[in-house]
């Protein structure tokens, strides 16, 4: 019996559920209620769990990008944008402690001081440091946003500043709040000026952004949408801790007026194609990258629309709720295929690797149950239940945040 029962959790821990059979082992996420105000207890599941979390030891495959430490990262901002709670924003600068230390130049060997395609040291997080040369592309925003983001949200919060950092201070990046908050933005602002926006990005045509010519990843393309909102993670982050410092009015409009740039092409110059669903709903179709704008795959696509809805709840880029819409519609009326299967792109057509159905909900579209009330629950009942458990940071997140704002009615 007992060698049976240790046989089928290796087995439930190959097929990746472990967590849901032994919840003792690590703590899990857990839904209170679909309507009503966010619960403490659903803070708290959340808190408890990222309190366990490990950051990854370097961007490799992404890590900090898409990967699990950058989902996370930006799950903590999310809770804690939200609920406010200490605990949350604390657990988020062990995240962001952690990325700024693994900083290719702040890095010691094997973890940094690689010379990238550019031919210096620079102040980035290579994902790949075997290729040769090495390569930088839309998944350096990732890890500056995450440092802009822990800023911000520091910044923001006024009564911490003199307290020193719970967590103590394991890299000296400053005891206090203030001075952990003026760190990251610092060396934020740095790894813009000191890659992104001196070597990587082309901003020659109206600000919009093109990769540089001479880059190795995708010279003289436009950036493909999934990395536009990565960049625009970072460049939004880096703006509401500069407008809080009022410190330097110079960088805040030029990241500004990167950011409309690239929303205004989205929206208004156009990167995206407007429809009628069958149902009679305006809808959106667009591209994995301009000049296409049609067909993006769901995997991308997801991604996409978080970014969007990142753009979108900061209030100051004019996106409506009215432009958001038809990003709902279109996960409602075309990627929804029923019997718990969504399509592979934002067509509604099915292909295989990230533009394959899927039988789960991606968590960027999670985000659009805010325009759809009538798409709500089914959208979070296709993978969440009332008293069970979740070990995904980002689908936890997000569920919370569309449950607070029909709450509040925002
Ligand atoms: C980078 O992280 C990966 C995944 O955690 C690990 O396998 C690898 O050893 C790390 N590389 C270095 C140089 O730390
Ligand atoms: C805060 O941290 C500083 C630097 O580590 C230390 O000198 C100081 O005693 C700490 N203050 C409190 C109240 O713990
Ligand atoms: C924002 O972008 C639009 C193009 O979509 C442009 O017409 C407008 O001048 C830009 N505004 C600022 C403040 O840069
Ligand atoms: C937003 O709209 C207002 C009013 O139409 C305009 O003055 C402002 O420049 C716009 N901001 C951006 C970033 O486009």
């Amino acid at each position: 019996m007992r060698t049976n029962m240790l046989a089928s959790v290796g087995a439930l821990a190959q097929m990746g559920i472990w967590h849901a059979l032994l919840p003792a082992a690590q703590a899990q996420m857990k839904v209170s209620s679909f309507d009503g105000a966010v619960t403490n207890d659903e803070i708290q599941s959340f808190n408890d769990f990222v309190t366990t979390l490990t950051p990854g030891k370097n961007n490799s495959g992404n890590e900090w990008a898409q990967g699990h430490s950058g989902e996370e990262t930006k799950a903590m901002g999310l809770v804690y944008l939200m609920a406010g709670q200490q605990t949350t924003l604390d657990q988020m600068l062990r995240f962001c402690d952690a990325v700024l230390s693994e900083r290719n130049d702040l890095a010691k060997a094997p973890v940094g001081q690689y010379k990238l395609w550019t031919g210096r040291i620079d102040p980035a997080w290579p994902n790949d440091v075997t290729a040769d040369p090495i390569q930088t592309g839309g998944e350096q925003g990732d890890p500056v946003g995450h440092l802009a983001s822990c800023a911000y949200l520091i910044l923001k919060t006024k009564n911490l500043y003199n307290q020193n950092v719970s967590i103590g201070d394991p890299h000296s990046y400053g005891a206090t709040y203030l001075e952990r908050a003026t760190t990251y933005l610092k060396q934020a602002d740095l790894a813009m000026s000191g890659h992104i926006l001196n070597s990587l990005l082309d901003l020659s045509n109206g600000n919009k952004m093109y990769f540089a010519k001479d880059s190795p990843y995708k010279g003289g393309d436009p950036v493909p949408w999934n990395q536009q909102m990565m960049f625009n993670y970072a460049f939004q982050n880096l703006c509401n801790a500069h407008r809080i410092l009022a410190d330097d009015a110079k960088l805040l409009a030029q990241y500004k007026k990167i950011i409309n740039a690239s929303l205004g092409w989205f929206f208004n110059e156009g990167g995206v194609t407007i429809k009628t669903s069958s149902q009679g709903n305006k809808i959106y179709d667009w591209g994995y990258a301009m000049p296409k704008t049609s067909g993006e795959d769901s995997n991308h696509g997801s991604l996409d629309v978080a970014g969007f809805y990142r753009a979108y709840i900061t209030g100051d880029y004019n996106i409506t709720a009215e432009q958001m819409t038809p990003f709902a519609n279109m996960f409602v009326d075309v990627m929804t295929l029923g019997g718990g299967q969504y399509a592979g792109t934002v067509e509604g057509d099915s292909g295989s690797g990230h533009a394959a159905d899927t039988d789960y909900i991606r968590s960027g579209y999670l985000f659009l149950a805010d325009f759809r009330a009538d798409a709500y629950e089914d959208m979070m009942g296709a993978d969440l239940a009332v008293g069970k458990t979740t070990g995904s940071a980002d689908e936890f997140s997000r569920f919370l945040w569309v449950k607070n704002q029909r709450a509040t009615g925002k």
